[in-house]
């Protein structure tokens, strides 16, 4: 089984992107083949600044060994450093309908905000089908809001396939960690680097306590019974925590007399456990940046092994002569 997914260098990965992707892409590597990505050629439909992206690239490859993203275990490369992707999106792009992309809603929601969009921005599913297609790849983890774009790549697969009478191209399924699939921000909204409500992994301390004190709560006065199950904070508590804390912290809101600040405080110090090891593995890393390097170019080059595989399939069915 091949598990794959990519994760954009957009700016520095909070709670969110942990509880419902990389949480998931740490559980599944060790199988036969895991593949992990820095969607950096996505990321240009956003970052327009040279610098900027190539920090974030650092900062995902950094942040993404640190939460524990083992080489040994699974390949870890940059998009980029894969031109294949790129060759394969064009093959893509000629079997995909206008119609089917116009009705991809994470596409419908930017134009809705009033962004004028770029073709980037339009054929940006083709190209994570590419990303998709061009490893054989068998199960792809993702957060809930990815799924649609996973049913395109179906989609995109399928066309090609009938168009070109064969079995070429491997249809993925996505899969979904249910209790990571929302984890709300610090205004209750699902959390977001754009709703600005995000709480960063590796923020400081100091940061990362005064984003909880500021979640959104309703206005019970302390003596009042609370309820647990419609609160962002007990919701935030509970990614941290084991189910006896979580009953033992429920207990305490339905029984009344607990502030919400101290529902927070909890969230703090669970947050701050949680993440301690991978904190301290982040320095080193940081320190090592030749390390990390090695590491992206060697996974480089395994998956490149694979997606010129896979591309020469598909040159073949389209009547392309191999690359020279
Ligand atoms: P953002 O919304 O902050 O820009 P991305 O769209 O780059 O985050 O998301 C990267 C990955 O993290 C995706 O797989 C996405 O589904 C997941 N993800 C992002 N925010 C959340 C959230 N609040 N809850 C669960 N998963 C999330
Ligand atoms: N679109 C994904 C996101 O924003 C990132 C991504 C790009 C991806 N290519 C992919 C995820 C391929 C899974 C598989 O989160």
């Amino acid at each position: 089984m091949r598990v794959l997914s990519g994760i954009q260098p957009t700016g520095r990965f909070h709670w969110g992107n942990y509880f419902g992707a990389i949480q998931q892409y740490i559980a599944l590597q060790g199988n036969e083949q895991s593949f992990y990505f820095i969607a950096d050629l996505h990321a240009l439909t956003t970052v327009r600044d040279a610098k900027q992206l190539e920090q974030n690239n650092w900062d995902a490859a950094i942040d993404l060994l640190a939460l524990g993203l083992d080489p040994e275990r699974a390949t870890l490369f940059r998009q980029s450093d894969v031109p294949e992707v790129t060759e394969l999106m064009w093959m893509l792009l000629t079997v995909t309908q206008f119609s089917l992309l116009e009705k991809a809603t994470s596409y419908k929601d930017k134009v809705a905000k009033g962004i004028s969009p770029d073709a980037g921005l339009f054929t940006y599913p083709v190209l994570m089908a590419a990303d998709i297609l061009l490893y054989d790849s068998d199960v792809v983890p993702v957060g809930a809001d990815q799924i649609q774009h996973l049913e395109i790549t179906r989609d995109v697969a399928q066309r090609f396939n009938s168009t070109y009478g064969g079995e070429i191209l491997h249809l993925p399924t996505a899969r979904v960690l249910k209790e990571g699939a929302k984890v709300p921000g610090t205004d209750g909204e699902k959390m977001s680097k754009s709703y600005g409500n995000t709480i960063e992994i590796f923020e400081t301390e100091k940061s990362i306590r005064k984003k909880i004190m500021s979640i959104k709560t309703d206005s019970l006065p302390m003596e009042a019974p609370k309820d647990p199950e419609t609160c962002s904070v007990f919701a935030l508590y509970q990614l941290f925590t084991t189910p006896e804390q979580q009953a033992a912290l429920a207990e305490r809101y339905r029984a009344g007399g607990m502030g919400y600040g101290e529902a927070k405080q909890a969230v703090f110090e669970a947050s701050l456990a949680y993440f301690a090891d991978a904190r301290t593995k982040r320095q080193e890393f940081v320190a090592n940046l030749g390390l990390v390097e090695e590491i992206l170019q060697a996974g480089a080059k395994k998956a490149r092994a694979k997606g010129q595989e896979v591309l020469a399939r598909v040159r073949a069915a389209c009547g392309l002569k191999p690359r020279i």
